[in-house]
């Protein structure tokens, strides 16, 4: 019997730590068949305070960590990542690990799609200092839709929450509040906010709650999902070695019961993750 999945390995997806969990859950709704291998550097994370060379090393690490483990496809499920390290993987680093493997991030399709979004021209980006100062959405946002307007709002206090598994606490309120006012009150025409980093919809709810019902509140995960779908339509020779069995395993560098117990609440689903040690 021919075994189809013989050359093919599951689709890596990485993050700090728990975030890029939200944008797994859309990929698994959306390309259910694929196999997923999730990678949180949960002993490391937050990234998103960290300066351009840390992020950068540690993303780099994670990145060959998955292509060890048969990835041939990592999709960067962190917007400090993405900002800060993506660029320089793809261009000098992939070349000489494994010039036919790819990684992709989440920035630029979620730029593609604001512009069907925003019927004002403005948009909010909330993110962590690290995307924010790096100004990745402002330069993706400009290319494509040049006469639109980004405002952005580091939030550094939100990823913290969800690493911490305060997100529906009620210290979360503060910080929720906090950042939504400051971003409304930069600019009264924004009419969409982009919640830019893969931790931020797990405080959905609040932030909801906090901003007025005529401004959208966007989440990624869709986003990235639809734009995985396309770029394997695209691309039937990467297509072609991801294998195809349903199956999602979960990696962490921190302590696996922590995690667990965080996981299965977001996925609502059992998770069984293993420790590792990316170095
Ligand atoms: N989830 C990540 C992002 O999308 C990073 C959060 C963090 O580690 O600070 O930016």
């Amino acid at each position: 019997m021919i075994d189809n999945n013989m050359h093919r390995g599951p689709i890596g997806v990485f993050d700090s730590g728990y975030g890029g969990l939200t944008i797994l859950k859309e990929l698994r709704k959306k390309l259910p068949e694929l196999d997923y291998l999730y990678l949180g550097d949960n002993a490391r994370a937050p990234y998103g305070s960290r300066s351009y060379d840390v992020v950068y090393k540690f993303t780099l690490e994670a990145v060959k960590y998955l292509f060890g483990r048969g990835c041939p496809l990592v999709i960067l499920a962190c917007n400090t990542a993405s900002a800060k390290a993506l660029r320089t993987i793809q261009q000098n680093d992939l070349p000489a690990i494994n010039p036919a493997n790819r990684v992709l991030g989440v920035i630029r399709p979620t730029a593609e799609i604001i512009g069907n979004l925003s019927s004002s021209g403005t948009i909010g980006i909330m993110g962590t200092e690290g995307t924010v100062n790096s100004g990745s959405y402002d330069m993706e946002v400009a290319k494509l839709f040049p006469s639109f307007k980004v405002v952005s709002q580091a939030c550094p206090m939100w990823a913290p929450i969800v690493e911490n598994n305060e997100a529906s606490g009620p210290g979360a309120d503060y910080f929720v509040d906090k950042y939504v006012r400051t971003l409304l009150s930069q600019d009264s025409t924004i009419d969409t906010i982009v919640l830019a980093c893969t931790h931020y919809p797990l405080l959905y709810p609040k932030i909801r709650a906090a901003v007025p019902s005529s401004v959208k509140v966007v989440n990624q995960g869709e986003i990235v999902a639809d734009s995985l779908a396309d770029y394997l339509r695209r691309h039937p020779e990467m297509d072609s070695r991801i294998a195809r069995g349903g199956r999602c395993s979960y990696l962490t560098t921190e302590n696996p019961d922590k995690f667990n117990d965080l996981a299965r609440i977001f996925l609502e689903e059992p998770v069984e993750v293993d420790h590792v040690d990316i170095l």
